[in-house]
C-alpha cells in the first residue's frame, strides 16, 4: 500500500501542479490531502480546478473552517480574497470537508485530533523558526488514537515522529507555502506499508515560485514574495 500525503496548498496551483506531476511518478494507491487547500492570493479557483474530479480522500484546515464559516467582513484578507475568487460550488465543497478522516489504518487530521489551530511537532518561536517540543507534550496529544500512521499538517514543516508505543506522527510539509526552512521547493510525503509497517518519505519539488510570486502580487498580496521565492521568512503577517 503506497500514500501519498499533501498539505497546506494554499491555493498555488503552480506548486500543485508540479506535485501532482511527481506523484504521477511514484504511482501511489491514494492520495490523502491534509486541508487549508485554497486559502491564498495566488490562484484558488484554478488550484480547486485542479484537485476536482480526482479521488483525494480531503479534510478542511483552519483556512477552510473559517472561508466557510465566517462572515466575509470577518475573515483575514488573504481568505476574504480567495473566497471571493472560488465559484459556488468550489465554495460548497470547501464547506463539506470533514475534520478528520481515516484511510486504511491512517488518521488524517489537520493540526491535531482536537484542534485545527494548535501546533504539534513544532513550537514556534519569535515567527522566525521552531523546535520539536518535548516528547511528553507531543504524545499527550496523540491520546486516544488507536492508528499506527497519524498525519498532520498546519505548521508547514515536514517531521516523522515515533512515539515510544510505535505509533508515527508524521507531517508530510506544506506543498504550496514554505517558510521558516530556507527553501522554496514544494514538499510531500510518500508513506509505503510493507510487511505491516510503514516507513514514510519526504519529497521535494521545484517549481515556478516567480511565477507564484507575480500571481501573488497582482492580486494585492506582495509581503508573499519573499516566503515562495525563498522560503526562509516568517510567516508572521501573509494572512492579515
Ligand atoms: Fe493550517
Amino acid at each position: 500500500m503506497r500514500l501519498a500525503v499533501i498539505s497546506d496548498i494554499h491555493g498555488n496551483s503552480f506548486a500543485l501542479e508540479a506535485v501532482l506531476a511527481d506523484i504521477a511518478r511514484q504511482a501511489p494507491d491514494q492520495i490523502v490531502n491534509l486541508g487549508d487547500v485554497l486559502a491564498s492570493p495566488i490562484a484558488p479557483r484554478e488550484t480547486a480546478e485542479l484537485l476536482s474530479g480526482r479521488n483525494i480522500v480531503t479534510i478542511r484546515g483552519n483556512h477552510d473552517r473559517w472561508m466557510t464559516t465566517l462572515r466575509v467582513e470577518a475573515q483575514a484578507p488573504v481568505d476574504r480574497f480567495a473566497t471571493a475568487q472560488l465559484t459556488d460550488a468550489q465554495h460548497d465543497w470547501l464547506a463539506t470537508l470533514p475534520a478528520t478522516a481515516v484511510v486504511e489504518d491512517v488518521y488524517l487530521c489537520h493540526a491535531t485530533p482536537t484542534s485545527d489551530e494548535a501546533m504539534w511537532l513544532d513550537t514556534l518561536w519569535d515567527g522566525r523558526t521552531t523546535t520539536l517540543p518535548d516528547e511528553d507534550e507531543v504524545t499527550r496529544k496523540a491520546d486516544g488514537i488507536v492508528y499506527p500512521v497519524i498525519l498532520c499538517g498546519h505548521t508547514h514543516i515536514p517531521r516523522a515522529v515515533r512515539l515510544h508505543d510505535g505509533r508515527q506522527v508524521i507531517n508530510p510539509g506544506s506543498v504550496g507555502l514554505q517558510t521558516m526552512h530556507g527553501s522554496p521547493d514544494a514538499r510531500y510525503a510518500i508513506l509505503d506499508r510493507r510487511d505491516g509497517r510503514w516507513s514514510a518519505s519526504f519529497r521535494t519539488v521545484a517549481y515556478d515560485t516567480e511565477a507564484a510570486a507575480r500571481a501573488a502580487e497582482a492580486n494585492g498580496f506582495p509581503q508573499w514574495r519573499e516566503a515562495l521565492i525563498g522560503g526562509w521568512a516568517t510567516p508572521v503577517g501573509l494572512f492579515g
